[in-house]
């Protein structure tokens, strides 16, 4: 079969969807090579900083990486702001869709949230206050999702620090991307 019959989902067969299933598993095989593609394409995102935003994502993850942070949250770090290209009003959302499947709920929720907690280093600036975190104080990831943004993302903007190159983070893409999806949550 090189494609289906079918118009309308409806009137698919079972060896219709059997063959689309197998196409599928190979397609989703290929999701890490398009996130580093995609990460690649951030470098001529969003300017004005010092650094791209694709150093920015690395010099994040590099950080993590020296804080000897595990694997899971080095990968949040290194994609957390992939979504500034497609989705610049609701980017934690894109590498949040990204990594659920595959780590645990604390890095999902702290690569959802971080785009709040780092208000508390300029919304006051801004008009907005600094302290939109603190709907989160007492949550069991809020410490998580601080030392997040402290340690690791709002100190991401030097032009000077030994940032670690693309190339050196895609083995843990693949790998991370590798495991089986949807495990538990915990
Ligand atoms: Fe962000
Ligand atoms: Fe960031």
């Amino acid at each position: 079969m090189e494609q289906v019959a079918f118009r309308a989902m409806k009137d698919g067969t079972r060896e219709e969807y059997e063959f689309l299933g197998g196409l599928e598993e190979e397609w989703a095989g290929g999701q890490a090579g398009r996130v580093l593609e995609a990460m690649a394409s951030l470098d001529g995102a969003l300017g004005g900083y010092r650094v791209s935003r694709l150093t920015h994502c690395l010099q994040t993850a590099t950080r993590a990486e020296r804080d000897n942070a595990d694997d899971e949250m080095v990968f949040a770090a290194l994609i957390h702001d992939i979504g500034d290209v497609l989705a610049p009003r609701n980017h934690a959302a894109v590498a949040v869709g990204i990594m659920r499947p595959y780590v645990r709920e604390e890095v999902t929720w702290v690569t959802e949230k971080h785009g709040l907690f780092q208000e508390y280093y300029y919304g006051h600036l801004v008009g907005r206050g600094r302290n939109a975190r603190e709907a989160h104080r007492g949550h069991r990831w809020f410490d998580s999702c601080a030392n997040f943004c402290e340690r690791w993302d709002q100190a991401a903007f030097d032009p000077d620090y030994d940032t670690r190159p693309l190339a050196h983070f895609a083995p843990l893409v693949e790998d991370v991307l590798s495991r089986p999806a949807w495990r538990a949550a915990g």
